[in-house]
């Protein structure tokens, strides 16, 4: 195979990454790895199905990286078509953010592009295919950047990737999303009847999924993880879906909320939490000292559904859990949301430039669209050095899991009340709702700012952020 060589930064560029790194951190002791995104075969339900995936030389899924590291890349195209990955969560260059045609070219099949940048912040971030409708083709895996010291506390650490799965091609979704519809029938493809949808409302879910993933199975064949008794647990959790919202439940065992999209929160106790689409969660475990069996579940929103792994002390038995519940998954609201508050908030300064953002949608057409100041197709803008501040007020019946590239931000409104929230990159705007986050502009570019819900995001709810006068 003929493998191009393509750099995406230089020499300078290289020099001064490196420069602004604190000394101390093993800044450079990572070497280059190679990530393949290749077709690969799963089961599901007992068929066999081929998807696309993100791996290294030696098999091993997704990138693992300590505080400190660089994210140093090869990244291989290895399928048909061309493709890419965007590095979800961090804050690197902009060039290097891996959105095809805004931030670089697409990578070519049987090409590749390489990346280098500090791999910042720490966390759980994950990656994926930012081209066309490729994610809900599963191209997406972890990125997590160890914090120093989750590895020093010595929890043991389970990564879950949650997805969604079709048997449908993600093009035929969303042809049939945008067949027009009578005005009164609910937004959903109804391809096997859509219960849940009808049951729990209409805009819960477009689309009506065959199966729910936690790292590429299903419940009927869960992950099961070997842990110790009464030890301690990480999960580090992503939501990699394109468009569902889960609701993790640890079915009655207690856990402490460590992070939400890889930044620390006060520490919370739960049971269970929400997690929309494309965020993550960061909960500590500990199991049981009687040596049960613990099933972390993800239970869609508005689905009888449900993933989920098993954490398995020696000699525990493991019942079988059916992926269809008694119940829909509860509605992903704020209520949660509005609880957390930032370990590590944004310092205290006047706001230099408010951004107002309507979330609006017509569902005959299946049009989407997040004008700013009342425009479609003007993208926000800042100046470095600014705090800025982003309004969303969604007029949609429809949530909306709202994430800005090589940023992250404070949540520190919703719907009038001032709190100092969550550190996240990605914050979902439930229907009638509107919320205020707050960023420093400190990461001159040309950024993607979107709906993570990938059929949305085809559909039109796309700009992008602007630094003015940056070079
Ligand atoms: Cu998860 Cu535009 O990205
Ligand atoms: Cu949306």
């Amino acid at each position: 195979m003929a493998i191009s060589r393509r750099t995406l930064i230089g020499g300078a560029a290289l020099l001064t990454a490196a420069a602004t790194l604190p000394t101390g951190l093993r800044a450079l002791a990572s070497g280059r790895r190679t990530l393949r995104l290749e077709t690969r075969q799963i089961e599901v339900d007992g068929r066999p199905a081929t998807r696309y995936g993100v791996v290294q030389a030696d098999g091993s899924f997704g990138l693992t990286l300590d505080e400190g590291d660089m994210l140093d890349v090869r990244l291989e195209n290895h399928l048909d078509v061309p493709s890419g990955l965007h590095w979800h969560g961090m804050v690197e260059p902009w060039r290097q953010d891996g959105v095809p045609y805004l931030s670089g070219p697409p990578i070519e099949p049987g090409q590749h592009a390489d990346y280098r940048f500090p791999a910042r912040p720490t966390g759980t971030r994950w990656m994926h295919s930012h081209f066309g409708l490729q994610e809900q083709n599963l191209l997406a895996a972890p990125l997590i950047v160890r914090e120093a010291s989750a590895i020093r506390s010595g929890a043991q650490e389970v990564v879950i990737l949650l997805e969604d799965f079709s048997w449908t091609k993600p093009e035929e979704i969303l042809a049939d999303l945008r067949k027009p519809k009578p005005m009164a029938m609910p937004a959903s493809t109804g391809q096997s009847g859509g219960m849940g949808a009808m049951a729990a409302g209409a805009d819960l879910n477009d689309v009506d999924y065959d199966a729910f993933l936690a790292n590429d199975r299903t419940l009927d064949d869960p992950d099961v993880f070997d842990v110790e008794r009464g030890g301690e647990v990480r999960l580090r959790i992503i939501n990699a879906a394109a468009s569902s919202n889960f609701t993790i439940d640890l079915g009655g065992p207690e856990a402490t909320l460590l992070t939400v999209d890889g930044s620390p929160v006060e520490p919370m106790i739960v049971s269970r939490f929400p997690i929309a689409i494309a965020q993550r969660v960061d909960l500590l475990l500990r199991m049981p000292s009687d040596g049960t069996a613990v099933p972390v579940l993800a239970h869609a929103e508005g689905r009888r559904l449900r993933a989920g792994v098993i954490l398995k002390p020696p000699g525990a038995t493991v019942a079988r859990i059916p992926a269809e519940a008694e119940t829909d998954g509860p509605r992903v609201t704020l209520a949660d949301e509005v609880m957390l508050r930032a370990a590590e908030p944004l310092a205290d300064r006047p706001v230099d430039r408010t951004v107002p953002v309507d979330l609006s949608g017509t569902m005959s057409g299946y049009v989407w669209t997040m004008p700013i100041h009342g425009m479609v197709g003007l993208p926000a803008q800042a100046v470095k050095g600014e705090r800025v501040e982003i309004t969303f007020r969604n007029t949609t019946m429809m949530s909306h899991p709202m994430h800005l590239h090589g940023h992250v931000f404070q949540v520190v409104e919703v719907d009038g009340t001032r709190f100092a929230g969550a550190i996240r990159d990605t914050v979902l705007v439930t229907p009638g709702k509107s919320v205020t986050i707050a960023f420093d502009a400190d990461n001159p570019g040309i950024w993607a700012f979107h709906c993570h819900n990938l059929y949305h995001m085809a559909a039109g709810m796309f700009s992008t952020l602007v630094y003015r006068g940056f070079d």
